[in-house]
């Protein structure tokens, strides 16, 4: 599975790019917005940062403009996926850009029925939002399943993009279920890295290692060759 990072935090994306896990990025005009930066700028900057897929969303609403906006993102990068919303108009959209041969991601996708749509319409992938779903009481995660026997049954080559991932047991169940993607925010990152049996089994290790090391340099004589000589003494040697 693929790890994409839900951010457009220029710092965020440069540490989990030094870890070597990171795919891709996905960011949406909420998080680009939390930036205060020139929104193609920043776009450019994360490209250069991460070599992979990297989402950027259009704003735009219907049909021609997105268009329009999806033509403008592409070409700031090679990377550049052009995320377009799960609406009518966005669905007119995909076909249009997705037939120039242009990735497109569509997002805010709550239903299997409406991830069917976006593979119909060309999209390279659909992003599911789990943890939305799962803030309303339904079954995030069973939404993903559907998409994926959808889209084994027709053979469609959408990638599965889960999304609005809020906690590690998400990543644990988006790779059970065989998505193609998950796309996570930082935090969720560096909790899938630890387990307190590593940090405790870790500490163990080294301080097993340092005992050996104190109790190696006390079998061996002192520089100086003062146990030298206290054996010749103990031995009647002059
Ligand atoms: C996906 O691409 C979206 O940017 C994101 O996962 C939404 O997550 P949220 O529900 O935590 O805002």
């Amino acid at each position: 599975m693929k790890i994409f990072l839900d951010t457009a935090n220029l710092s965020e994306i440069r540490e989990a790019a030094s870890w070597g896990v990171l795919d891709g990025i996905t960011t949406n005009p909420s998080l680009v917005s939390k930036e205060g930066r020139d929104f193609k700028e920043l776009i450019r900057e994360i490209c250069s940062i991460v070599d992979g897929p990297v989402s950027a969303e259009v704003v735009a609403v219907t049909k021609n403009e997105i268009v329009e906006e999806g033509l403008e993102l592409a070409k700031i990068h090679r990377n550049i996926v052009v995320k377009v919303p799960l609406i009518v108009e966005g669905l007119k959209a995909v076909k249009v850009l997705s037939a120039k041969g242009i990735k497109v991601n569509v997002t805010l996708c709550f239903s299997a029925n409406q991830a069917l749509l976006a593979a119909k319409a060309g999209a390279a992938y659909i992003s599911p939002f789990i943890g939305r779903l799962d803030d309303i009481s339904h079954d995030g995660m069973a939404v993903v399943g559907d998409i994926k026997t959808i889209y084994q049954n027709y053979g469609y080559s959408t990638q599965i993009l889960t999304a609005s991932i809020r906690n590690p047991l998400h990543v644990l169940e988006a790779a059970k279920m065989g998505s193609h993607v998950a796309t996570m925010p930082f935090k969720v990152l560096e909790q899938i890295v630890k387990h307190p049996l590593t940090d405790m089994g870790l500490k163990r290790f080294l301080s097993d290692w340092d005992k050996f090391l104190k109790e190696k340099e006390s079998f061996l004589p002192p520089k100086d060759g003062s146990a030298l000589r206290l054996a010749e003494k103990a031995h009647g040697v002059s």
